[in-house]
């Protein structure tokens, strides 16, 4: 059974203390209580209490003392149910009683003789239940591996030193990777006895230049010349039959029972799994995983403690661990920054999937991430990807798949970068570009090295659409899946290698880019600590913790730019809208919160005028988006207006709106280049006075339940009439507050070189009854859901 005492509120929802897990809200804390996690745990804790409810804890026993012994003397007092002793040091044993009662006698007898030893009888001390997390990255664990690392850390004399001693304890040893070696000599000659021809080769990890102790062994078999052998070995056992000479391929021969060119992948990796489980010594735990994008076999290696995936397709991973190779051999200081940033983003759990999937970042990906970031220093360290292929010779010449792999095979074919940055700046230089990203308005192209409008790839997704009913696969495999965070491949540009990553992962990359950032602006970062106090890259790696908000940003109600969520006819507009999709975005969210505000929730709207000088960088955005939209997609903009105007939902055209068409000097090059400062304090961003009157705010699901009166409850937001029904109910029969709640919100949009988003700042101007955190947290989760239905609807409308 589940105690209410485990169930603590906190500020961002629920916890449980016995499972040590956060819960959003009372639903999913309802489902907790009920799952098995927190059953099981429920049904040890009990067991564990009735245990320690009967029982005593016996002291001064000697070795050659046995548990029947001690059983038997206990028995005295009661039937015993159990002894626990500890073996090794013979000191101590506790005796669980049946019942609660012989635990009072055992306690009052005065002495306990036994075999000539005085035995000392207590109660059972109690214990509070804990759970001893098993995880490898669960944060207990993660700051034990840390605890280890950190005095060594501290005591070196810079953060460049300390970043190379991360390589120094992590990199892969001489002798592992020999031992690594030999493995793959001897699958290669196992596999060719099987596969004529065929060659094993090892990359990512393992060869990358970036491995670590213990990091994975990714192989790929390569079946192209066996496929070649088959068909010739078909070729001449025709002609065998027909007369002629076997050139000694045995009929019985595994290649025999299989076709290479026409098997499935599932087929060929079963026979792969086959070979390893009969014929390679020491291997075992052998499976086939073809649920994986590219199907492997895995594989563990008992002696050397080595998990091992082989898979058969796939040329390109071999390719992009020659660049790496490269890259590593062009620029020394990458190595440094990739395992260091590898190790924080491990220690905040930001990379690296235990099991293979997941939604955190890969560490191929993770790589990329740091590459592009160097190719977008101020000089650049890395060249781009097509720089590089245009500094190759014809010999180096390479396309897989139909993608152009090109680059040169020697770093010394490359001139050296004229950035002269050292690691810790450079390190420190990562978090502040990331910290600012604009992961949602954008998809990073080493191969450009830019970040391109995510725009651009709108009218591909919504093409495929169209082309797929005749070609299916083909051209779904050409457009990259778009996600939180767009990071294409170098090489296979349809393959965004962080597709996998949900919102919340890529929103928790880039607040511990933030928190990262901050912190290497202080002295804690460059200085060592002469008190001998954690600094530098120690307190960094700190296992990720919850990030403290601010004031300001617990004030404020940021509305994310979702593709995922936005409705087909607005990515239709905002595809149109070219560069300026941010801000006709936005205008639409404005237009949304109004119609919340105003006609949802019954707020009397003032619109305010007051400039806001302070965001120049926003108003540099609006600027240059109205101009882009002005001079590149006239009609667009004018739809924008139009719609708004008359928008389905009610409301008055967005605030006090700039008139985006005048002023409209800034330009804006097609090919993104960076636009000119708007003048400060110009534009304007919508802003309200808002007035409310009823608590409109409180017991909404209750009324919503009554109103709907059917087991259909329909969720909070997904329903504007409802929810105006709802406060019209409340403003009915609820009284009036007795002084209204005033309150200022202030619109700024964000975007271009941060996540674009819409940001609404809420502060109170009159609040004599004390309301408006109860306000501004109901607004914190109504707000963003009911925008995108109101979105949804008026896109439906147009
Ligand atoms: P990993 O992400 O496992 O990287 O991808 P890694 O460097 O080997 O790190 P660990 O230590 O095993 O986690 C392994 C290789 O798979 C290819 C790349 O060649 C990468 O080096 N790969 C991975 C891709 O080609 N595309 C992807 O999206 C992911």
């Amino acid at each position: 059974m589940s105690s209410d005492s485990d169930i603590i509120t906190t500020m961002k929802g629920f916890q449980c203390t016995l499972c040590n897990v956060n819960l959003p809200n009372m639903p999913s804390l309802d489902q907790h209580v009920k799952g098995r996690k927190h059953k099981t745990l429920s049904t040890v804790r009990n067991t564990r209490k009735t245990q320690e409810e009967h029982s005593v804890f016996v002291s001064g026993i000697k070795p050659e003392i046995s548990q029947t012994d001690i059983s038997e003397y206990f028995e005295r007092f009661g039937p015993v149910s159990d002894v626990i002793m500890d073996k090794d040091k013979g000191v101590y044993a506790i005796v669980q009683f049946s019942g609660s009662e012989s635990i009072q006698a055992a306690l009052s007898c005065v002495e306990h003789r036994m075999k000539g030893l005085q035995l000392r009888v207590k109660p059972r001390e109690k214990k509070e239940f804990k759970l001893i997390p098993k995880n490898k990255n669960d944060p207990q664990n993660l700051q034990r591996v840390l605890d280890h690392l950190k005095p060594e850390l501290c005591q070196l004399v810079s953060v460049n030193a300390q970043i190379h001693y991360i390589v120094e304890r992590f990199q892969l040893g001489e002798n592992e990777k020999k031992a690594r070696g030999l493995l793959v000599q001897l699958l290669q000659e196992v596999f060719v006895e099987f596969f004529p021809d065929s060659q094993i080769l090892a990359f990512g990890s393992s060869v990358n230049t970036f491995g670590i102790h213990s990091c994975d062994l990714d192989l790929f078999l390569d079946l192209e010349n066996t496929k070649v052998f088959q068909s010739r070995a078909k070729t001449t056992t025709e002609q065998a039959k027909e007369g002629m000479s076997d050139d000694g391929q045995s009929e019985d021969s595994i290649l025999s029972d299989i076709d290479l060119t026409t098997a499935s992948p599932a087929e060929i990796l079963d026979l792969v799994a086959t070979i390893l489980k009969r014929c390679v010594p020491s291997v075992h735990k052998v499976h086939v995983v073809s649920s994986a994008r590219l199907p492997v076999v895995k594989f563990h290696h008992r002696e050397l403690n080595l998990q091992g995936d082989i898979s058969i397709n796939n040329r390109l991973a071999v390719r992009n661990t020659r660049f790496l190779q490269l890259c590593s051999g062009m620029e020394g200081r990458l190595r440094p920054l990739v395992y260091t940033i590898r190790y924080w983003a491990k220690q905040k759990q930001l990379a690296g999937n235990p099991s293979g999937s997941g939604p955190l970042l890969n560490n191929y990906a993770l790589t990329l991430l740091i590459l592009f970031f160097l190719q977008n220093c101020e000089p650049p360290v890395f060249l781009t990807v097509d720089q590089l292929k245009e500094m190759a010779c014809e010999e180096e010449e390479c396309v897989i798949e139909g993608w152009n792999c090109t680059f040169p095979s020697q770093p010394i074919a490359v001139p050296p970068s004229k950035n002269m940055q050292d690691l810790c700046t450079l390190l420190a230089g990562f978090f502040s570009f990331y910290s600012k990203f604009d992961f949602a308005g954008s998809v990073i192209s080493l191969r450009e090295g830019r970040a391109l409008p995510i725009t651009d790839f709108l009218s591909q997704n919504k093409d495929d659409e169209v082309m797929d009913e005749n070609q299916p696969t083909k051209t779904n495999q050409q457009r990259p899946k778009l996600g939180p965070l767009n990071l294409l491949d170098p090489f296979e540009l349809s393959h965004n290698v962080a597709g996998n990553l949900n919102e919340r992962s890529q929103r928790s990359f880039q607040r511990e880019c933030q928190e990262a950032e901050k912190y290497c602006r202080s002295l804690q970062y460059q200085r060592k600590s002469n008190k001998g106090k954690s600094w530098g890259l120690v307190r960094l790696f700190t296992p990720q913790g919850q990030v403290l908000q601010t004031k300001t940003e617990q004030l404020t109600v940021s509305i994310p730019f979702k593709l995922a969520s936005i409705p087909e006819g607005l990515r239709n507009q905002l595809h149109k809208a070219g560069d300026g999709f941010r801000l006709l975005w936005f205008q639409k969210v404005c237009s949304a919160v109004e119609g919340v505000l105003k006609t949802i929730l019954n707020c009397h709207l003032t619109p305010s005028t007051a400039f806001k000088e302070d965001s120049a960088v926003a108003a540099e955005e609006l600027e240059t988006t109205a101009a882009s939209l002005e001079s590149s997609t006239n009609d667009s903009f004018e739809s924008v207006e139009s719609n708004t105007e008359s928008s389905s939902l009610g409301t008055v055209a967005v605030g006090h709106k700039r008139q985006l068409s005048s002023d409209s000097d800034a330009s804006v090059s097609p090919q993104g280049k960076k636009p000119r400062l708007a003048r400060k304090g110009k534009s304007e961003f919508p802003q309200w006075i808002c007035v409310l009157k009823h608590i409109v705010w409180a017991g909404r699901r209750k009324v919503r339940r009554e109103l709907i009166k059917d087991t259909d409850s329909r969720p909070e937001g997904s329903c504007m009439e409802l929810e105006s029904q709802v406060t019209a109910y409340i403003t009915e029969k609820e009284p009036e507050l007795k002084d209204p709640l005033e309150f200022k919100v202030q619109s700024q949009m964000v975007g271009g070189t941060e996540s674009t988003r819409a940001e609404f700042r809420f502060e109170p101007t009159s609040d004599k009854v004390g309301v408006f955190h109860d306000v501004f947290h109901f607004l914190e989760a109504f707000l963003p859901k009911m925008v995108e239905t109101l979105l949804r609807r008026e896109v439906g409308n147009a």
